[in-house]
């Protein structure tokens, strides 16, 4: 039996998988967001493990399976998320600082006005945005030098929430990473596989804090049966959540890409062993090889997708409940020429514009419920397109197929369009969490249950493919009238 955690931005889910690949019990929690000021997001890193506890045990419950019987245990997290805690004590000293949060973007703005930021981009794949966690921690520094003057006494623990969980279930044994978590911190040197003394110094982070950094398949810590679900079972898989499900699709061979439907979209091609030339806009990022060995992805985040419908539904009070855009949607033949772009909070890639503001252009006096809310799905699709496009491009392979999953890959309608638009396969697993399939993979391959490259059937069955339908004409029309949207958006 596997457990497999994905620990989520908004929730916790645990998933107990046989070895045959197949599901057998779940559960989920979500837990409190905190917005201390506009544009800062905070979790509480010991809310994180007690919902993190509550799940496991209830899934095994569901599951009718015994903590004993767990031969691999898997996580997969929300990446970039920044919690420091005492090394004795084992509780954080802050909040944990969430990825969406904007607070350190004063500590970007002046690192790019030192002319660092493509020096960055080299090094580390990245862009220097304070989306990723080495200016959180510069911040955090800064803010408070009484954590500095620990920090730098060996007194304190950094980690993303995969390294919080290991350092909790293990008793506060271990102080782990893997290397694609390790890669989104902006610390990590995509050269050598390893942090580097040249970004710590240019951040300010001190070497004490870091955990040490593993490949994502093979053993990191058994964990303690005084701390997590009383009994002793081997952690032996860890991935970053977006490169879990990657790995999870099946994307282990050049070219493959998935794209996640969440909140945001995150886009993903595997690329290989050889770094591939990332173009501008799009992030270079470790990913997991067929063992789980590292290697590389390009990677394109959409910062407003599934929250824009949340939007219609929450804010607008146009729906009753996200499943339901599916059916309003086709009750139209088209948008009647509205496009709407949820530059809510920027634009995130390829155009990484945090001055952008969310912009509905075309309206006219028979625009109805039906077009905006059609407007809205669609707009999912053109930015993930704008994303498939580019990668394509830099990994000079031609698009054929684009695996989803994620909560919006259920829509229909979406789907159809996204294949229509990228003039590309879109295929659906049976098994959408393709996170928590990627990180119970991985920990069953680290156990050496499943051998690579071998998943089990259950996990590789396609539930539905769309295949392109609109001529290219129309298609070429609707990419020009997003192109202007897009535009208007950025120059309002
Ligand atoms: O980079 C952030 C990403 O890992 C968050 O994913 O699924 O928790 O929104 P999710």
């Amino acid at each position: 039996m596997i457990l497999s955690i994905d620990q989520g931005t908004t929730g916790t889910t645990a998933f107990v998988f046989d070895k045959e690949g197949n599901l057998l019990g779940r559960s989920y929690s979500e837990f409190s967001q905190y917005y201390p000021q506009p544009g800062w997001v905070e979790h509480r890193a010991e809310e994180i493990w007690s919902v993190t506890q509550r799940v496991s045990a209830a899934a095994l419950e569901r599951a009718g399976v015994s903590a004993t019987e767990l031969s691999a245990i898997g996580i997969t997290n929300q990446r970039e998320t920044t919690v420091l805690w005492d090394r004795k004590t084992g509780e954080p000293v802050h909040p944990a600082i969430v990825w969406q949060c904007r607070r350190s973007a004063g500590v970007c703005k002046a690192h790019e006005g030192a002319g660092r930021a493509d020096w960055l981009r080299q090094k580390t794949g990245l862009v220097l945005d304070a989306y990723f966690s080495a200016s959180k921690l510069q911040w955090l520094f800064e803010r408070h030098p009484e954590l500095a003057a620990r920090a730098r006494a060996g007194e304190l623990c950094f980690g993303t929430i995969d390294s919080w969980l290991i350092w909790k279930m293990s008793g506060g044994r271990a102080h782990l990473t893997d290397h694609t978590n390790a890669s989104r911190t902006l610390l990590y040197d995509l050269a050598s596989g390893d942090w580097d003394a040249e970004l710590l110094d240019l951040f300010d982070c001190p070497a004490e804090i870091l955990p040490s950094i593993r490949p994502s398949a093979g053993y990191f810590v058994d964990t303690d049966p005084r701390c997590f679900l009383g009994a002793s079972a081997p952690i032996t898989g860890v991935a970053g959540d977006q490169q879990a499900a990657l790995f999870g699709q099946g994307c282990t061979r050049p070219g493959l890409i998935k794209n996640t439907y969440g909140t945001g979209c995150f886009m993903l091609a595997y690329a290989g062993s050889e770094r591939p030339e990332a173009p501008p806009g799009l992030l270079t990022t470790v990913a997991c090889g067929p063992d789980g060995a590292p290697a590389f992805a390009l990677e394109g985040a959409v910062f407003n997708a599934g929250s824009a419908v949340q939007w219609l539904r929450d804010e607008m009070g146009l729906i009753r409940y996200a499943e339901e855009t599916e059916a309003i949607a086709h009750r139209v033949q088209d948008t009647r020429g509205v496009y709407l772009v949820p530059a809510f909070s920027g634009l995130g890639a390829p155009h990484w514009d945090p001055t952008a503001r969310g912009t509905i252009c075309g309206l006219s006096r028979g625009t109805g419920k039906e077009e905006l809310v059609r407007a809205t799905l669609e707009s999912i699709a053109y930015q993930s397109n704008e994303l498939a496009g580019l990668m394509s491009q830099a990994l000079d392979v031609p698009l054929a197929c684009l695996r989803v999953d994620g909560g919006a890959s259920a829509n229909n309608f979406l789907m159809q369009f996204q294949s229509d638009i990228s003039d590309v396969r879109v295929e659906r697993p049976v098994q959408v969490e393709s996170t928590a399939v990627g990180a119970a993979l991985l920990a069953g391959i680290g156990a050496g249950l499943w051998q690579p490259g071998k998943r089990p059937e259950s996990l590789q069955e396609v539930e539905r493919d769309f295949v392109p339908q609109m001529d290219t004409g129309r298609r070429e029309e609707l990419i020009s009238g997003w192109q202007r949207a897009v535009r208007a958006c950025r120059t309002f």
